[in-house]
């Protein structure tokens, strides 16, 4: 069997690659470990770059976005009790679109079996063979049967546990870490959002987040200890914290009700380089992971797809090699502005173990910053809209 393109990892990344690639007649075929419902049964961040929203219209998935997101001109900051409001539209001139991520990779399934596209489910031992020469294969075993699929190129859409990355050998491959000491306990609840806005919230209790997914799916999160479990935290128990780490004008408005999902995600800071080793790119998680505070883990897949659509189209149609040769060096370009505006805004917003005082005094100027002054107003806003491609 032979394809174009082998994309490994059904996700956002690989998705959203292989519908702007079949509009462009190159053909891809998808490798998921898991099944559709697993995949599209993750709870994950809905806050949409423009970017992001213009290629999943040039890949013909927006419709429902369109009709279900909802445009977001700016933001709440609260700090000791205090909330003030940062103006993305007025600032910039482009919103955020909160849709949730699960129905952008919805969207993005039913395009790609509409199209009858092949995606292989369930997986299992994807390996990826002569990445480094120019007669790359994959080998897979699915039903307890052997596969190979000779190809051009793999892309590596497999998020950060997958094989691609790994696949790159240690001599070539550098990795930047940081982790960060605590967690984000997050609900979902079938309540009105308690604002109109998210509102990103610096307590002496901790950080909190106040987000939603519609008009009656509501997403909080608040800091936690990094050794806290989901059922050590009752929704009794949240709820109450959630309030205290909120203006009690808001606190007093907050509908609660019973969590439908209630997880810990730990906070990673992650890049590798290159994100390219001969015939095998690396998208999205598989290359970088964010923190989630300034929601740019989806927003900076979109920009690698964006780059590696461009590039192997100039391969494909222009037979120039240009755009592939320089992939790695594009797209980590702008994966660093984003690691570093998620590393700041984590910085700012959260309380640390053993923050001395005058780190406290810093983090205390910093938000001020933020609030007084025009200029850190508008850089915040560019990097929250998202930066230019
Ligand atoms: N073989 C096949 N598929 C695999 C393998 C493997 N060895 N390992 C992982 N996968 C699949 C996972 O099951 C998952 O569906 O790859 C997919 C990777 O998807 P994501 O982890 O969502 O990564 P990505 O598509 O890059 O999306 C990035 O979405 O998940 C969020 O936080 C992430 O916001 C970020 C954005
Ligand atoms: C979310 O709605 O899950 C969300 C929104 C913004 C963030 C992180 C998560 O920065």
């Amino acid at each position: 069997m032979r394809h174009q393109i082998v994309i490994i990892g059904g996700g956002p990344s690989g998705l959203l690659l292989g519908q702007l690639l079949h509009r462009r007649g190159i053909d891809a075929v998808v490798l998921e470990r898991k099944t559709r419902a697993y995949v599209l049964g993750r709870v994950r961040a809905g806050v949409l770059e423009t970017g992001l929203v213009n290629l999943l219209e040039e890949a013909g998935v927006a419709n429902r976005l369109h009709a279900e997101g909802h445009a977001h001109d700016g933001t709440q900051i609260a700090v000791d009790g205090q909330m003030f409001h940062i103006d993305f539209r007025a600032l910039t001139g482009k919103p955020v679109i909160v849709y949730g991520q699960t129905e952008v990779t919805r969207d993005l399934y039913d395009a790609r079996e509409a199209a009858m596209l092949r995606t292989e489910y369930e997986v299992d031992h994807v390996t990826i063979h002569d990445a480094d020469n120019d007669k790359p294969f994959v080998t897979y075993q699915q039903d307890g049967r052997d596969h190979r699929i000779d190809c051009d190129f793999v892309v590596g859409c497999d998020g950060f546990h997958g094989i691609s990355r790994q696949t790159i050998p240690l001599s070539i491959r550098r990795e930047y870490e940081k982790t960060y000491p605590f967690g984000w306990l997050g609900v979902l609840s079938r309540t009105p959002p308690v604002h109109d806005e998210l509102i990103y919230a610096n307590s002496e209790r901790g950080f909190a987040l106040c987000s939603m997914r519609n008009d009656n799916l509501s997403r909080y999160y608040i800091q936690c200890a990094l050794s806290d479990h989901p059922d050590d935290w009752s929704d009794r128990a949240f709820w109450a914290e959630l309030k205290r780490r909120i203006p009690a004008d808001v606190a007093e408005r907050l509908v609660t009700g019973p969590s439908i999902e209630k997880s810990i995600a730990p906070l990673r800071s992650f890049v590798t380089e290159p994100m390219r080793w001969g015939r095998l790119f690396l998208c999205g998680d598989a290359a970088h992971i964010v923190p989630p505070t300034g929601a740019k883990g989806l927003n900076l897949a979109a920009s690698d797809v964006h780059y590696l659509y461009h590039a192997l189209r100039q391969f494909y149609e222009e037979r120039d090699p240009e755009g592939i040769d320089r992939y790695s060096e594009r797209a980590l370009l702008r994966v660093w502005k984003a690691e570093r505006f998620s590393w700041w805004f984590s910085g700012l917003l959260h309380r640390y173990p053993h923050q001395s005082p005058f780190d406290l005094k810093m983090q205390q100027a910093d938000i001020a910053f933020l609030r007084d002054n025009q200029a850190q107003q508008l850089a915040f806003a560019e990097n929250y809209v998202g930066l230019p491609y």
